[in-house]
């Protein structure tokens, strides 16, 4: 791609300075069409004749540093007879302080466009301006940008002194095509308070948790200032409170020119709720700043509703969750010194996230990165793209390779994911094999494990389950993955099968007991319990003990209804769901929560906020019990061999605890739909569905067609 074009850079190494690469030109004669196909390393804000070229915010993308995605725009109405592009570059995911490879380690690694525009004129000729030595450089008003660290604009800077770029001699085989999901701006949201701290420091209040920028209005003198921070959250007293963004500074610098005037930053996002106005030329009203919501273009398809409000705003905020997580690729949280494509975070939440929104594309292109930067051990990076780290993987974690491939071909039914993806399925099993020091087990090696379990020892943030007996029980998950991907594709999997027998053997041989709830849950959820009703029966006894509260983190958490709802203990799952005491789901909506957060007590009852270091208050992980109350509670189950809701079973667990409950899904096929509620003594079921279904109520089973039932 873009063969005859060059890569072009400012000629000297700009740190984290903005430099703009820019080219003058006339076109002589009538348009019919014109293309601009562009990309970048680091990311690129293009315009011609001072507009904007096309909406994609931070293009090209964050992909592994292997490859880089080609855009294509129609610019056909916006050039005329005088024409200058003009390409910012900043560092981006390329080599911005979120990739910790340390810019100061690469200092020749340069940000760099390249380009081609096409016209084709309406007589026929055609002609192409390409990036080469014919282009030229300056410094831009984007006096410094990251996404860590955010962005200072100078509105009153101008650049005298033109220079020529420097060609630089970057590989264009890493050039594909755009896979991925646009990133572009969604809502706009006006501040809904503005307040004086008890230290004295102005906040202005969103009343959501987002992740994105904003716009400023503001009139000034030349020279004057604008400069923001940035926070989720108030501590106990109620003042501004950014020590969890941790090393991230988080900060917005506007240098004004004179006059009324309005700025959208260019290259930086913000996770955050409050914003601290540190320095502003005029008042600051409610019209002084709107916050505009920035994520990958995804369309919504899943909503759920019931007869509890607090339910209702748990729902929100799983929603916010996956808005503010999915920019390009499953980032962990969007605020501080990470926002990177942690596997584990990724897979935890995959089904809920392809109940809620359409993200087939989405995956695709993230899972090909995963694909790519998975090492020729098989081992898969904790961070997909893998801007740090040597490749080590922990269970829960590198199953991203397993579990995301096969949930996105049951929620989407397209083989193509599969196809692609087996390999790298394949080869994760392998890698287990050779790092581990037992045979038919996953022993021995390093594990994020049950990453944040309330059961942890003082001082850890890994809960108490036994890593190697995690291990081993994902790998015999995966290894199931792989078997059922593997018959999907006519491969022959028998060697899978035997594996999968001897892993279960050898798990049952070796764990014989289970002390915690996650290793409850996980030997129930993945068939390793040999006596499923003792252990359902621990678990639950264990849940009762706490008080009916969990322990679990994240791995416990995905699937701990689960275990319980398909054991016979729908009920203890109902109070679970509904517990508002901490630790709980809606703990957190009670203390105020407009996202999922990081920890069960991000802020614990008294106020205080249970770690600096580990504290976001937008973490989708969580969130994943949405697809327990689509599954479960609503009943709407996919069908291994008829994916993509071409067969449907709606098997709907209602409660007395609710009114009602319902869940809707926009499958491919159409919607799905199934509600319950109360009514007069019964309870009244509302079921539609776009394909042949096996509804069960009450243990009886209805063979129905696409349609609209009522029980
Ligand atoms: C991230 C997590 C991630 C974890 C690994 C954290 O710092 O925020 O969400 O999965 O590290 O355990």
């Amino acid at each position: 791609m873009l063969k005859r074009s060059k890569w072009i850079s400012y000629p000297v190494n700009m740190g984290f300075e903005c430099p703009v690469i820019f080219k003058s030109f006339k076109t002589e004669k009538e348009i019919k069409r014109a293309t601009l196909t562009i990309s970048a390393r680091g990311c690129y804000y293009a315009t011609l004749n001072g507009e904007r070229i096309g909406n994609f915010i931070f293009a090209p993308g964050a992909t592994s540093l292997k490859r880089v995605q080609v855009q294509s725009y129609d610019v056909t109405n916006m050039l005329g007879f005088d024409n200058t592009i003009e390409v910012t570059l900043s560092k981006g995911w390329f080599q911005g302080r979120i990739d910790w490879r340390g810019s100061n380690d690469y200092p020749n690694d340069y940000e760099a466009v390249i380009a081609e525009l096409s016209v084709t004129y309406k007589d026929g000729s055609c002609e192409s301006i390409v990036t080469d030595e014919s282009w030229s450089a300056r410094r831009s008003a984007v006096r410094f940008s990251d996404f860590y660290d955010g962005e200072h604009y100078d509105a009153t800077f101008i650049d005298e002194s033109i220079v020529g770029v420097k060609v630089q001699n970057y590989d264009n085989g890493i050039l594909v095509p755009q896979q991925g999901e646009f990133v572009v701006e969604h809502e706009r949201i006006r501040p809904i308070n503005i307040f004086k701290t008890p230290k004295g420091e102005l906040v202005i209040d969103f009343g959501q948790n987002l992740t994105g920028y904003f716009e400023i209005f503001v009139n000034a003198k030349s020279g004057e200032r604008v400069s923001f921070s940035f926070a989720e959250v108030l501590d106990v007293e109620g003042n501004f409170y950014t020590e969890n963004y941790r090393s991230a500074k988080a900060e917005f610098l506007y240098t004004c020119c004179d006059g009324e005037q309005s700025y959208k930053p260019k290259l930086a996002f913000w996770g955050y709720r409050y914003i601290r106005v540190n320095e502003f030329p005029c008042e600051v009203t409610l019209d002084s700043v709107v916050a505009i919501v920035v994520h990958s273009d995804i369309k919504r398809t899943g909503y759920l509703e019931s007869s509890s409000p607090l339910l209702n705003k748990l729902f929100k905020n799983i929603i916010w969750g996956q808005k503010g997580n999915f920019l390009d690729i499953p980032t962990d949280c969007p605020q501080r010194d990470e926002r990177e494509g942690w596997t584990g975070d990724a897979q935890v939440f995959c089904r809920t996230a392809s109940y809620n929104y359409d993200v087939e594309k989405f995956f695709e292109k993230w899972l090909t990165d995963l694909k790519i930067d998975q090492g020729d051990d098989g081992g898969v990076p904790s961070i997909v793209p893998q801007y740090w780290g040597d490749g080590w993987s922990g269970c829960g974690w590198g199953d991203a390779s397993t579990i995301c491939p096969w949930q996105i071909y049951l929620t989407y039914g397209n083989k193509d994911i599969l196809r692609k993806q087996y390999s790298s399925m394949c080869k994760w099993l392998k890698y287990i094999a050779l790092k581990s020091k037992n045979r038919y087990l996953w022993t021995g090696c390093e594990h994020f494990a049950d990453w944040l379990g309330l059961d942890a020892p003082a001082g850890s943030y890994k809960g108490s389950s036994n890593d190697d007996f995690l291990a081993s029980a994902y790998y015999l998950y995966s290894t199931s993955l792989v078997i059922k991907a593997g018959k999907v594709l006519g491969r022959s999997v028998q060697k899978y099968e035997a594996l999968y027998e001897r892993i279960l053997k050898a798990i049952r041989k070796k764990f014989k007991k289970y002390k915690t709830q996650t290793e409850c849950v996980i030997a129930l959820h993945f068939g390793i319990a040999p006596d499923k009703e003792k252990t359902a029966k621990q678990l639950a006894d264990m849940i009762i003990a706490k008080g009916t509260r969990l322990q679990t983190g994240f791995l416990g958490t995905p699937y701990l209804l689960h275990a319980l709802s398909d054991n016979g203990y729908s009920e203890l799952a109902y109070d679970l769901l509904l517990q508002e005491a901490f630790p709980s789901w809606l703990y957190s909506v009670k203390q105020g929560a407009t996202t999922i957060w990081e920890h069960w007590d991000g802020v614990n009852e008294k106020g205080e906020f249970w770690s600096k270091d580990m504290n976001s208050f937008n973490h989708y992980a969580y969130g994943a019990v949405a697809d327990w109350v689509y599954g479960v509670s609503c009943g709407i189950k996919t069908v291994d061999e008829f994916p993509g809701f071409e067969r449907i079973v709606i098997a709907p667990i209602p409660t007395d605890k609710l009114d009602f409950m319902s869940a809707q899904i926009q499958t491919r096929r159409g919607l799905v739909s199934s509600k319950w509620f109360h009514e007069g003594g019964t309870i009244r079921y509302e079921i539609t569905t776009p394909s042949r279904t096996t509804i069960i109520i009450d243990g009886k089973e209805y063979n129905v067609e696409k349609g609209s039932y009522i029980f």
